[in-house]
């Protein structure tokens, strides 16, 4: 999904071998990771696709707190997700308690130098960004935060285990790149610190994240589709506790319950989860488990899934 087209001619300057910074069609800049061979934001905007897939899904306006709502940041990289939660017509009074994971200081560093980046954010939104580079956390009337630098996976056991969250955005690297941040017992870990009303965001709508996160408990919706493309017939997953508020009422203009195609993905061999026991395999070695578990599976190919509702 964070594929960009290497003929495209947005690049724009080389921040370093392995992070290339680019301007994508809204204006704002993104980095391309050569590590990953992936982008850190779609090409069609950066600042579009944090307001798009995270921003207006978690409603958070709406949200039945009263006083304040507690965020946790997986993958901050060049902090999008996070700049648009602090604008002002989404937040009400609402005080911001936030934590954010990440293992490379470096995207940040490089955003910070760039002229177009500063100028996409207000004042308060920079200082909050400088502050995370230089500090570590940030701390200002209404929002308090803090990164915790280095492996998400160490990381969210670092975060006091009476936190829970209202918020969680999930923005690793694709499933394929970055495995270690899609098992079943990181999105498990994440399920259990989700607050009754809270909200789990991810690009992602991939079989074995979407199994993973309803064998967890949460019920899972679909994001609708942000362009009218037939093949994107998603724009991610939401996961929110059976029974919460924000399921009763059923009325957003966000989601949707899965689709009869989309629950028939879940039933193929795609869905097969990747797994990590020790918290610290590698991508190969996860990737080498999942491949040995879906040849003994007895789920459905998932080309025959593809015939029948995509390549129809
Ligand atoms: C798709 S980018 C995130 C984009 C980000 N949300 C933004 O708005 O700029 C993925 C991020 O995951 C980070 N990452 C990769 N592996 C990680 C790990 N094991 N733990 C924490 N962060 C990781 C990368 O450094 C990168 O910044």
């Amino acid at each position: 999904m964070k594929d960009l087209d290497s003929k495209s001619n947005h690049y724009k300057e080389n921040s370093s071998k392995e992070l290339i910074s680019f301007t994508t069609l809204d204006g704002t800049l993104s980095l391309r990771s050569n590590k990953y061979r992936e982008s850190f934001h779609c090409e069609t905007g950066a600042r579009k696709e944090a307001t798009e897939k995270f921003l207006n899904p978690a409603e958070i306006s709406q949200h039945p707190n009263k006083e304040s709502i507690t965020v946790l940041d997986v993958c901050f990289g060049i902090g999008y997700n996070t700049g648009v939660l602090l604008e002002p017509s989404q937040r009400r009074d609402l005080q911001l308690k936030w934590w954010g994971l990440e293992i490379d200081k470096r995207p940040l560093q490089i955003a910070l130098k760039n002229k177009t980046y500063r100028e996409s954010w207000s004042s308060r939104e920079l200082r909050m960004l400088d502050s995370i580079n230089s500090y570590g956390y940030w701390n200002e009337k209404g929002f308090e935060g803090e990164i915790i630098w280095g492996d998400a996976r160490k990381g969210i056991k670092e975060i006091p285990i009476n936190n829970r969250f209202d918020l969680i955005m999930l923005d690793a690297f694709s499933p394929v790149k970055c495995p270690e941040l899609w098992s079943a017992e990181f999105l498990v870990n994440l399920s259990q610190r989700l607050a009754k009303n809270g909200r789990l965001i991810t690009y992602s709508s991939a079989a074995s994240i979407r199994k993973t996160l309803r064998d967890s408990g949460l019920e899972i919706m679909s994001l609708l589709p942000i362009t009218t493309n037939k093949q994107d017939w998603t724009s991610g997953t939401i996961g929110i506790f059976p029974g919460s508020e924000q399921i009763k009422s059923n009325s957003s203009h966000y989601f949707r319950p899965l689709t009869i195609m989309e629950e028939e993905h879940l039933k193929t061999r795609a869905s097969v989860p990747y797994r990590d026991p020790s918290g610290n395999s590698t991508s190969y070695e996860i990737h080498k488990r999942r491949e040995a578990e879906q040849k003994s599976s007895s789920l459905k190919s998932t080309n025959s899934w593809k015939k029948k509702w995509i390549n129809a």
